[in-house]
């Protein structure tokens, strides 16, 4: 396969414009610090010699602002709810493309030729079916362990099965890796869904497209033919898109930093899943219909969005709210339209869409999200729009990660190929006990802590 050109070169701009003082008021010590500017974006002060020069560490648990890389692969600017991948608006891709040119120009910088598509087809199909050793591994599981811990448990796994050909210096061997991962998640996705209703595993189907086999591998059984419906198919294949990749969110950040240590990409990505699975980040899709599910009538909706006001009550409404988008997510606004085509072309009346509009129209309509900015995120209409197309809760987020892989293994290539890049390796604020003596067991003073730990193993607790 000729190996196409690394167009987007990663390095931060070297021009050093302007830097920032930063002086110590304590002792009236001043450094100076250059600034680096990217083609897009806030500028960063570059800060890599921050403790050498100055001794002192930067604070910001959440990293909400810290540059942890350079990257030219995905660019949002959440004030003005914009998100580009190497430069596309996400609602142009979603329009135009199918989920394999993404996949294509996350990897490689660039939107494929017509030969560079079919050749990139080639190779993900080559890989879409499972070691049939590995497929023993979902035997393991209990049949209602959730889908995301068997993805974990089973991505991990594939390190064992690649990991003496899975050279990551080598340019090439990364790139069947990525696309190994690329095209075996809808069948392990799958597998998770089959095992869990004792149904057999299909083959994928190489002559469907990718979002096509995503629904055949999910929903066909061996007692029928499955035609997969079109609008369905485009639905799956923007959801794919839409969720792709999302610059250095939590599994993002998750993969690169295994990665920095030259860990294994599969069981590096494994950890992204583990990520991405929580109820914060990629879970919200399963957490927003649970909560939906809560809410149950219009007339609780009130309720609810004083519930997610009381700094007393740690609700949150799921489907709201994003670190960086402080304006509409330009997903959600994409995904909208694709739920409203879907329960259309389903002939569905789903009351839970129509809470989840009473919802939406309150929550921006109220004086308290509106000063927090907090609007409909990605995660808010997924949901919706997995239901109908007959995924179970629980699967929400497997979906989510199917499509996040191609960006999780874009970073972590990227990441492998800067020249910065170096080991993850953060510091901290040492809010902890100062030296201080041993004191043999004899020595210790009785306390009046009465922490019985017997209640472990049946004993009966007793308050501490
Ligand atoms: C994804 O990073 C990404 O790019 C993620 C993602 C991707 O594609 O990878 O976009 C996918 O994870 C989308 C987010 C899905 N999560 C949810 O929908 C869960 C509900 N949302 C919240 O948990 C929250 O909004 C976060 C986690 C998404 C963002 O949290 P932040 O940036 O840490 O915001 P914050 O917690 O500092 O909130 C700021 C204020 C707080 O109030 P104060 O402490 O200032 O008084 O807003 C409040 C929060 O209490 N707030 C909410 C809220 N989200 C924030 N209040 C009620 N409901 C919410 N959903």
């Amino acid at each position: 396969m000729a190996k196409p050109a690394q167009r987007n070169d990663v390095r931060p701009a070297r021009a050093v414009r302007h830097s920032f003082t930063l002086t110590d008021n304590e002792t009236g010590e001043s450094w100076e610090f250059p600034t680096l500017h990217g083609t897009m974006g806030p500028k960063v002060i570059d800060t890599r010699k921050l403790y050498s020069q100055a001794g002192v560490f930067t604070y910001d648990p959440g990293f909400a602002s810290t540059a942890s890389c350079s990257s030219a692969i995905t660019y949002i600017d959440g004030d003005a709810g914009v998100l580009l991948h190497r430069g596309y608006a996400i609602d142009d891709l979603a329009k135009n493309t199918d989920y394999m040119d993404v996949c294509y120009l996350l990897l490689h910088g660039e939107l494929p030729s017509p030969e560079e598509k079919s050749e990139f087809d080639i190779n993900i199909n080559r890989h879409t079916m499972l070691h049939e050793q590995l497929v023993r591994f979902y035997s393991g599981f209990v049949r209602s362990a959730h889908p995301m811990a068997i993805m974990v448990g089973i991505v991990g796994a594939l390190s064992a099965f690649y990991h003496d050909s899975t050279d990551i210096t080598d340019p090439m061997q990364r790139m069947i890796a990525a696309h190994r991962l690329i095209a075996k998640m809808p069948t392990i996705g799958a597998y998770a869904y089959k095992y869990s209703l004792g149904q057999p595993f299909p083959y994928p189907n190489n002559n469907l497209s990718y979002s096509e086999n995503v629904l055949r591998l999910m929903f066909s059984a061996p007692t029928d033919e499955y035609e997969v419906n079109p609008v369905l198919a485009r639905a799956m294949n923007s959801i794919l898109i839409l969720h792709a990749d999302h610059e250095q969110n939590a599994s993002t950040s998750t993969v690169r930093l295994a990665g920095s240590s030259a860990a294994n990409p599969f069981a590096c990505v494994a950890a992204g899943i583990a990520s991405l699975w929580g109820p914060a980040h990629g879970g919200a899709n399963e957490a927003v219909l649970n909560m939906l599910h809560e809410i149950g009538t219009k007339d609780r909706v009130a309720k609810y969005i004083r519930k997610a006001q009381d700094p007393e009550d740690n609700f949150r409404l799921m489907g709201f709210g994003h670190r960086v988008y402080k304006n509409y997510d330009p997903r959600a606004e994409v995904l909208r339209k694709t739920c409203h085509e879907v329960l259309e072309e389903l002939g569905i009346h789903d009351p839970t869409l129509d809470l989840a509009m009473e919802l939406e129209e309150i929550a921006l309509n109220d004086d308290y999200f509106k000063e927090k900015k907090l609007y409909p995120n990605v995660d808010f209409y997924s949901g919706i729009i997995l239901r109908a197309l007959g995924f179970p809760t629980n699967m929400f987020t497997v979906l989510f990660a199917i499509g996040r892989t191609v960006g999780w293994i874009a970073h972590w290539k990227e990441m492998m190929e800067a020249p910065e890049s170096r080991i993850g390796r953060p510091r901290q604020l040492y809010v902890g006990s100062k030296k201080r003596e041993f004191t043999s067991v004899a020595n210790r003073e009785h306390t009046d802590r009465k922490i019985s730990w017997s209640w472990l193993w049946g004993g009966k607790k007793t308050a501490d």
